[in-house]
């Protein structure tokens, strides 16, 4: 078969150890040809491809981003994207396409159906928010490199007896901020899924300090908002761009350096912020985002020489399995908020 595969969306540790998959299995299992097309769907449709050998891929295991390139083009955003993408992969000869994405990227794959492109898609993403699988690749680094920053901001905030407040990437939920404020044994952790109170966090933190601990980690999700009036406007002009991309979303970005402002104005502690940014997202994968990245492209090949196309391959209980790409798009996999309510709390205030 002649297979077609795509990165798109925000980079993440692991795609190109997806890509490696897909290749190699292809090849040595089936005898397939690779074609990898560029910087997401835009290379789909403007037909911009490069042949994928094994050799041309068996180093990248260990690399970060993406060699494919990326982007957050939408072949929806125009009345004849759809059907220029279809008539693009059928001029290059592609059976089958592989989509790596998340929830925007894999959104296109599954409505391109209706244009007769065969797509299987393989889920991605650090914010670990598509639905249908219990993990996304990239996840599991995210939270190890926002763990060891949280780590190194705990001996500053000691030593200067300051409040840091670190922002972590999570548009829309809050599992890299959860589990890395877990794992770092951070004081607050705040996240889209609930709406915060800037006094009630200001009251925590001033108990704490009262009781002698005259340090604080507030891990806060970039899409974190409080909840009150007042409040929410004045965060929100602080942390959203007025410009959307093709998919309809703003950049998000600010909500940690307002609300150390916050902090400082309303408690008199020193604060700071971080931002942790693309940082979350580079570099070298995780031995368990390999093996997960891995399994998801052999997993991916098995499924297009099923025929089993408008499906994503999925990790549940352990297992590589295949689940319809309309039920894991359209609806972020919320946080579990038992983590934050019965796992992450009794260790605030
Ligand atoms: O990949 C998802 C994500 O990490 C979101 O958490 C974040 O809002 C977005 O990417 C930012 O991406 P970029 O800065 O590349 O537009």
């Amino acid at each position: 078969m002649r297979i077609g595969v795509l990165t798109g969306g925000g980079d993440c540790p692991g795609l190109n150890a997806v890509i490696r998959a897909v290749v190699i299995a292809g090849r040595t299992l089936h005898g397939d040809e690779t074609l990898g097309y560029l910087d997401g769907w835009r290379g789909v449709m403007e037909r911009r491809s490069v042949p994928l050998r094994p050799t041309r891929v068996q180093h990248l295991l260990v690399r970060g981003g993406t060699v494919l390139g990326s982007s957050r083009t939408n072949p929806f955003a125009t009345d004849d994207g759809p059907t220029i993408a279809a008539e693009n992969l059928a001029k290059d000869d592609i059976d089958a396409l592989v989509a790596i994405g998340g929830d925007d990227t894999l959104g296109v794959a599954q409505r391109l159906g209706a244009f007769g492109v065969r797509a299987v898609g393989v889920p991605k993403t650090i914010d670990n928010d598509l639905s249908g699988t219990e993990v996304t690749f990239g996840f599991h680094t995210a939270v190890e490199t926002a763990t060891e920053a949280i780590d190194r901001l705990q001996t500053t905030a000691e030593s200067h007896h300051r409040v840091i407040v670190c922002e972590v990437m999570g548009r829309h939920v809050g599992w890299i901020a959860t589990y890395a404020g877990i794992a770092g044994g951070a004081d607050e952790i705040l996240v889209p899924e609930v709406p915060f109170d800037v006094a009630a966090v200001c009251e925590r933190i001033m108990h704490r300090h009262e009781r002698g601990r005259y340090s604080s980690i507030v891990v806060v999700s970039e899409g974190a908002l409080p909840g009150t009036d007042g409040d929410l406007a004045a965060a929100k002009a602080a942390t959203t761009s007025s410009s959307v991309d093709q998919f309809g979303h703003a950049q998000l970005g600010g909500i940690g350096a307002w609300l150390a402002a916050e902090i400082e104005r309303r408690t008199g502690y020193e604060s700071r912020h971080t931002t942790l940014g693309h940082i979350q997202r580079g570099g070298s994968p995780t031995a368990y985002d390999r093996v997960l990245a891995t399994r998801f492209g052999v997993e991916a090949v098995a499924a297009v020489h099923d025929g089993a196309f408008g499906k994503m391959v999925a990790l549940q209980a352990g297992q590589i399995v295949r689940v319809a790409l309309e039920e894991a798009v359209g609806r972020p996999k919320s946080l579990d908020l038992s983590l934050l309510s019965e796992v992450a709390a009794p260790f605030f205030g």
